[in-house]
Protein backbone atom coordinates (compact mmCIF):
# COMPACT_ATOMS: atom_id res chain seq x y z
CA UNK A 1 0.00 0.00 0.00
CA UNK A 2 0.80 3.18 -1.27
CA UNK A 3 0.76 6.80 1.04
CA UNK A 4 -2.89 7.49 2.34
CA UNK A 5 -4.87 10.65 1.10
CA UNK A 6 -5.15 12.82 4.42
CA UNK A 7 -8.98 14.04 4.19
CA UNK A 8 -9.24 16.95 7.09
CA UNK A 9 -12.45 18.17 8.04
CA UNK A 10 -12.69 21.67 10.09
CA UNK A 11 -14.47 23.05 12.82
CA UNK A 12 -18.25 22.37 13.73
CA UNK A 13 -17.74 19.38 10.51
CA UNK A 14 -18.85 16.91 13.58
CA UNK A 15 -22.21 18.37 13.44
CA UNK A 16 -23.08 17.46 9.86
CA UNK A 17 -26.69 16.03 9.38
CA UNK A 18 -28.28 18.32 12.90
CA UNK A 19 -26.41 21.85 12.04
CA UNK A 20 -28.06 23.97 9.64
CA UNK A 21 -29.23 21.22 7.23
CA UNK A 22 -30.61 23.98 4.57
CA UNK A 23 -27.13 24.67 4.17
CA UNK A 24 -25.30 21.67 5.03
CA UNK A 25 -27.57 18.60 4.28
CA UNK A 26 -28.65 15.62 6.47
CA UNK A 27 -25.56 13.18 6.08
CA UNK A 28 -23.41 13.38 9.25
CA UNK A 29 -19.50 12.96 9.01
CA UNK A 30 -19.87 9.42 9.72
CA UNK A 31 -22.07 8.87 6.48
CA UNK A 32 -19.43 11.10 4.70
CA UNK A 33 -16.54 9.27 6.27
CA UNK A 34 -18.08 5.76 5.10
CA UNK A 35 -18.61 7.38 1.32
CA UNK A 36 -15.09 8.13 1.35
CA UNK A 37 -13.63 5.05 2.58
CA UNK A 38 -15.79 3.27 -0.25
CA UNK A 39 -14.15 5.72 -2.81
CA UNK A 40 -10.95 5.32 -1.69
CA UNK A 41 -10.90 1.57 -1.77
CA UNK A 42 -12.96 1.61 -5.17
CA UNK A 43 -9.65 3.76 -6.30
CA UNK A 44 -6.99 1.95 -4.65
CA UNK A 45 -5.32 4.06 -2.15
CA UNK A 46 -5.21 4.32 1.75
CA UNK A 47 -7.51 7.37 3.30
CA UNK A 48 -6.94 9.20 6.78
CA UNK A 49 -10.13 11.24 7.62
CA UNK A 50 -10.24 13.19 10.29
CA UNK A 51 -11.98 16.12 12.32
CA UNK A 52 -10.88 18.74 14.53
CA UNK A 53 -13.00 21.53 16.31
CA UNK A 54 -8.92 23.23 17.01
CA UNK A 55 -6.77 24.79 14.77
CA UNK A 56 -3.34 23.98 16.34
CA UNK A 57 -4.59 19.92 15.76
CA UNK A 58 -5.28 20.47 12.38
CA UNK A 59 -1.99 21.78 12.05
CA UNK A 60 -0.19 19.15 13.86
CA UNK A 61 -2.29 16.90 11.61
CA UNK A 62 -1.11 18.83 8.30
CA UNK A 63 2.57 19.00 9.60
CA UNK A 64 2.06 15.05 10.00
CA UNK A 65 0.90 14.69 6.62
CA UNK A 66 4.03 16.74 5.36
CA UNK A 67 6.12 13.13 5.66
CA UNK A 68 3.06 10.36 5.48
CA UNK A 69 0.37 11.49 2.94
CA UNK A 70 0.64 11.53 -0.80
CA UNK A 71 -1.71 14.74 -0.68
CA UNK A 72 -4.25 16.33 1.25
CA UNK A 73 -8.17 17.10 0.87
CA UNK A 74 -9.28 19.85 2.72
CA UNK A 75 -12.51 20.82 4.34
CA UNK A 76 -10.76 23.83 6.93
CA UNK A 77 -14.57 25.03 7.94
CA UNK A 78 -14.60 28.89 8.80
CA UNK A 79 -11.07 29.06 9.30
CA UNK A 80 -10.71 28.60 5.82
CA UNK A 81 -11.24 31.99 5.68
CA UNK A 82 -8.95 33.47 8.87
CA UNK A 83 -6.06 30.77 9.64
CA UNK A 84 -2.70 31.89 8.14
CA UNK A 85 -1.53 29.12 10.48
CA UNK A 86 -2.79 26.65 8.32
CA UNK A 87 -1.85 28.63 4.98
CA UNK A 88 1.58 28.02 6.52
CA UNK A 89 1.21 24.60 7.49
CA UNK A 90 -0.15 23.73 3.91
CA UNK A 91 2.55 25.71 2.44
CA UNK A 92 5.29 23.41 4.28
CA UNK A 93 3.69 20.42 3.40
CA UNK A 94 4.43 20.97 -0.04
CA UNK A 95 1.48 18.18 -1.08
CA UNK A 96 -0.85 18.46 -3.46
CA UNK A 97 -4.21 19.77 -1.68
CA UNK A 98 -7.47 20.03 -3.01
CA UNK A 99 -9.76 22.65 -1.01
CA UNK A 100 -13.50 21.16 -0.34
CA UNK A 101 -16.72 22.97 1.14
CA UNK A 102 -20.31 21.36 1.01
CA UNK A 103 -21.86 24.72 0.72
CA UNK A 104 -21.32 26.76 -2.52
CA UNK A 105 -19.12 29.59 -0.95
CA UNK A 106 -19.34 32.07 -3.48
CA UNK A 107 -22.80 32.48 -2.46
CA UNK A 108 -23.19 32.75 1.01
CA UNK A 109 -21.63 35.72 3.15
CA UNK A 110 -19.03 37.82 2.07
CA UNK A 111 -16.70 37.20 4.33
CA UNK A 112 -16.96 33.36 3.25
CA UNK A 113 -15.81 34.33 -0.24
CA UNK A 114 -12.39 34.52 1.02
CA UNK A 115 -10.32 31.31 1.60
CA UNK A 116 -6.59 31.41 2.39
CA UNK A 117 -6.46 27.42 1.43
CA UNK A 118 -7.39 28.47 -1.96
CA UNK A 119 -3.60 30.40 -2.24
CA UNK A 120 -1.90 27.18 -1.96
CA UNK A 121 -4.62 24.59 -3.39
CA UNK A 122 -4.85 22.41 -7.02
CA UNK A 123 -8.00 23.65 -7.05
CA UNK A 124 -11.48 24.34 -4.80
CA UNK A 125 -14.54 22.33 -5.14
CA UNK A 126 -17.74 24.12 -3.54
CA UNK A 127 -21.38 23.49 -3.34
CA UNK A 128 -22.06 19.93 -4.02
CA UNK A 129 -22.32 18.91 -0.46
CA UNK A 130 -20.53 15.60 0.33
CA UNK A 131 -20.69 14.78 -3.35
CA UNK A 132 -17.93 17.27 -3.36
CA UNK A 133 -15.30 15.08 -1.63
CA UNK A 134 -16.11 12.15 -3.91
CA UNK A 135 -14.91 13.98 -6.58
CA UNK A 136 -11.71 15.71 -4.81
CA UNK A 137 -10.47 12.25 -4.32
CA UNK A 138 -11.35 11.51 -7.59
CA UNK A 139 -9.13 14.54 -8.92
CA UNK A 140 -6.25 13.44 -6.38
CA UNK A 141 -6.47 10.19 -8.07
CA UNK A 142 -5.77 11.66 -11.08
CA UNK A 143 -3.17 14.56 -10.11
CA UNK A 144 -1.28 11.85 -8.43
CA UNK A 145 -1.45 8.93 -11.25
CA UNK A 146 -0.67 12.11 -13.91
CA UNK A 147 2.65 12.24 -11.54
CA UNK A 148 3.60 9.05 -11.79
CA UNK A 149 3.19 8.55 -7.77
CA UNK A 150 -0.30 7.43 -7.58
CA UNK A 151 -0.25 5.42 -4.10
CA UNK A 152 -1.32 2.21 -5.74
CA UNK A 153 -2.30 -0.04 -8.65
CA UNK A 154 -5.87 0.25 -9.40
CA UNK A 155 -7.32 -2.24 -10.61
CA UNK A 156 -9.33 -1.96 -13.72
CA UNK A 157 -6.96 0.86 -15.14
CA UNK A 158 -3.79 -0.80 -14.78
CA UNK A 159 -4.21 -3.49 -17.02
CA UNK A 160 -5.76 -1.48 -20.01
CA UNK A 161 -3.53 -0.43 -22.62
CA UNK A 162 -4.36 1.96 -25.93
CA UNK A 163 -4.84 -1.11 -28.58
CA UNK A 164 -5.36 -3.91 -26.27
CA UNK A 165 -8.94 -3.70 -25.40
CA UNK A 166 -10.83 -6.29 -26.06
CA UNK A 167 -14.56 -6.03 -28.12
C1 LIG B 1 -17.82 25.20 4.94
C2 LIG B 1 -18.06 26.67 4.58
C3 LIG B 1 -17.48 27.57 5.64
O1 LIG B 1 -17.73 28.93 5.30
C4 LIG B 1 -18.12 27.29 6.97
O2 LIG B 1 -17.56 28.09 7.98
C5 LIG B 1 -18.09 25.85 7.34
C6 LIG B 1 -18.34 24.85 6.31
C7 LIG B 1 -18.51 24.24 3.93
O3 LIG B 1 -18.16 23.06 3.93
O4 LIG B 1 -19.42 24.65 3.20
O5 LIG B 1 -17.94 25.49 8.50
O6 LIG B 1 -16.43 24.94 4.87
Amino acid sequence: MGKPIYVLNGPNLNLLGAREPEVYGRETLDDLRARCERKAAALGFPLEFRQSNHEGELVAWIQEARTKAAGLIVNAGAYTHSSIAILDALAAADLPVIEVHLSNIHRREEFRRHSYVSGVALGQISGFGPTGYLLALRGMYEHLSSRGSKPSVPRARSTRRAGSRKH
